[in-house]
């Protein structure tokens, strides 16, 4: 990954008086404390212990709730746990939750902002790389129950989002190449070639589209639903992964899986050709990750949780690509999907 950009850059997602900013850059996490709000008393740093970044927050009250690792920490206990946490630390409809962390502590404890007194601010500082360039963008919120990833959850859009580059020197090796993947899928989606730009700018390229998609469809009616590239069955593949015992993927692995499935899937129903899917293996390989389904997935039951997915409306809905890019397919015949996923490696 190229370094060398220092600029701070800003995005704005446009949403009416709704609007924010993503300010991306090294040291852009000391803009914070002219960001928050003057009568938000309390902060309520949602965090994980491992993360360990301090952030100057003024003279307000701070109240640090360290959540566990991993996708454990998206359910209702620990959301539960939040909120209760929030009454004890007498937090008021002014004050704020300040998510510090990766897409699992933005998704967490933003429903936790989202439903504490009916809705309270939210500021995502985003730590992973993922989270800068996807998770901690657009106002989608989530828990995980046992039937499904992301099944709970609402919209709800924070006052502000902080890539601090800095903070990305601390992030294992592998959390990198998991951000990877979701910056592969912008590839399809208007940025095929970010990957020889500094570090910066490829975040804030990655964080233009989502934020021109999100301006445009915020509550995911027709475009926004293009951001799902590559996750129907990347979400199965995780549904899979729960549990101390289980086999664990990280997101932006399965969603490179899920991207050259995709691929592979439009070209068993002729929207696409092999060139085009020599080219998904090509940018996802590129990128560092594995295009293909890693041995220990139960292929036989991805599925039936892809029908339970919550963006299936009738038969199985896949974004795919085809003549005129891509477009949210539904009504797919499961057979077809079984035979590709019998045909994969
Ligand atoms: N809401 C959305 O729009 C959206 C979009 C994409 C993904 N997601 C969700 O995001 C989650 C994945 O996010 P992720 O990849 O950031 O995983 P994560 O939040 O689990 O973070 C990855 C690991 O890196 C650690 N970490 C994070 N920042 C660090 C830092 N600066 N230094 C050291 N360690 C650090 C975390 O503690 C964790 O161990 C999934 O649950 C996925 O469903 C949400």
């Amino acid at each position: 990954m190229a370094v060398g950009d220092k600029a701070q850059k800003r995005v704005e997602v446009d949403l009416g008086d709704r609007s924010y900013p993503v300010l991306i850059g090294p040291g852009a996490s000391g803009e914070l404390v002219e960001i928050l709000p003057a009568e938000a008393r309390r902060v309520a740093v949602v965090t994980q212990e491992n993360i360990g970044i301090s952030l100057d927050l003024g003279d307000r009250m701070v109240k640090v709730f360290n959540v566990p690792d991993g996708e454990e920490a998206k359910n209702f206990i620990w959301l539960e746990w939040l909120v209760r946490g929030f009454v004890e630390f007498s937090m008021t409809r002014s004050d704020i939750v300040l998510a510090v962390g990766g897409g699992v502590v933005s998704d967490l404890a933003g429903l936790a902002a989202s439903i504490y007194h009916r809705g309270i601010r939210v500021i995502n500082v985003a730590t992973s790389l993922l989270a800068m360039v996807d998770a901690a963008i657009g106002g989608k919120t989530a828990i995980n129950i046992p039937e499904g990833k992301n099944l709970i959850g609402t919209f709800h859009q924070p006052l502000a989002v902080i890539c601090d580059t800095d903070h990305l020197q601390s992030l294992p090796e592998e959390e990198l190449y998991c951000g990877r993947g979701e910056m592969a899928k912008y590839a399809f989606l208007g940025a095929p070639d970010l990957i020889d730009l500094p570090l910066v700018s490829q975040i804030s390229a990655c964080v233009s589209i989502k934020a021109s998609f999100v301006s445009q469809d915020e509550r995911e009616g027709s475009k926004r639903a293009l951001l799902n590239y590559g996750h129907t069955l990347a979400h199965a593949i995780e549904a899979q992964a729960f549990g101390p015992s289980s086999p664990r993927i990280k997101h932006g692995q399965a969603v490179g899986v899920g991207l050259v499935f995709a691929a592979r899937l439009a070209e068993k129903l002729a929207r696409i050709g092999e060139k085009e899917v020599a080219f998904h293996r090509q940018v996802v390989t590129s990128y560092g990750l594995d295009p293909e389904i890693p041995a220990w997935v139960r292929r036989d039951e991805l599925v039936e949780v892809m029908l339970r997915d919550k963006k299936v409306k009738s038969g199985l809905t896949f974004v795919l690509d085809g003549e005129d890019g891509l477009e949210v397919v539904s009504d797919i015949d499961p057979e077809v999907v079984r035979s590709v996923l019998d045909l994969a490696p």
